[in-house]
């Protein structure tokens, strides 16, 4: 496995909207685990393919330390409520700021080995599938968070 290179924002491959991903063989999975080492050294709980300068539709997520998820081509099918949080990324380092999304979601994804999944999730899982979700179309939290500050980490950082 390999650290990857994780880019920031002003790259402007943070703005693009990313591609499906159609081919999912071993050389991608080990990309996968890139991902997730990668996200883990910087102390993630999410990151998107983007990040790493990839435009595929992946993204990896660990908001607990015991339950990883690999969302190959993602799609929220179903969104209730609304809930407003403190949220970091890995692409806007020591920039935190108030994100107001949805507090379930639905989330309808293909998994590393090719099979169809479907989560419902809430509370910080919920979060950062969705912030993961916006990198994939080339949003940045910041372009849509409230009261941003500089170097106050209140919550973990995808
Ligand atoms: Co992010």
């Amino acid at each position: 496995m390999a650290l990857l290179e994780i880019k920031t924002a002003g790259d402007p491959v943070l703005k693009q909207i990313c591609a499906p991903v159609e081919k999912i063989d071993k050389r991608f999975r080990n990309f996968l685990d890139d991902m997730y080492e990668t996200m883990k050294s910087s102390d993630g709980v999410g990151i998107a393919a983007p990040q790493v300068g990839v435009l595929l539709r992946v993204c990896v997520v660990d908001v607990d330390g015991k339950n990883r998820y690999d969302m190959i081509n993602p799609v929220i099918t179903f969104r209730e409520g609304s809930a407003v949080d403190n949220e970091g990324c890995l692409s806007c380092p020591n920039l935190f700021g108030d994100v107001e999304r949805a507090e379930k979601i639905r989330v309808e994804y293909t998994n590393r080995f090719g099979k169809k999944k479907s989560l419902d999730a809430d509370g910080l899982l919920a979060r950062c599938i969705q912030h993961e979700l916006d990198h994939l179309d080339g949003k940045l939290f910041i372009d849509i968070a409230k009261n941003i500050t500089k170097g106050r980490r209140k919550n973990d950082e995808a």
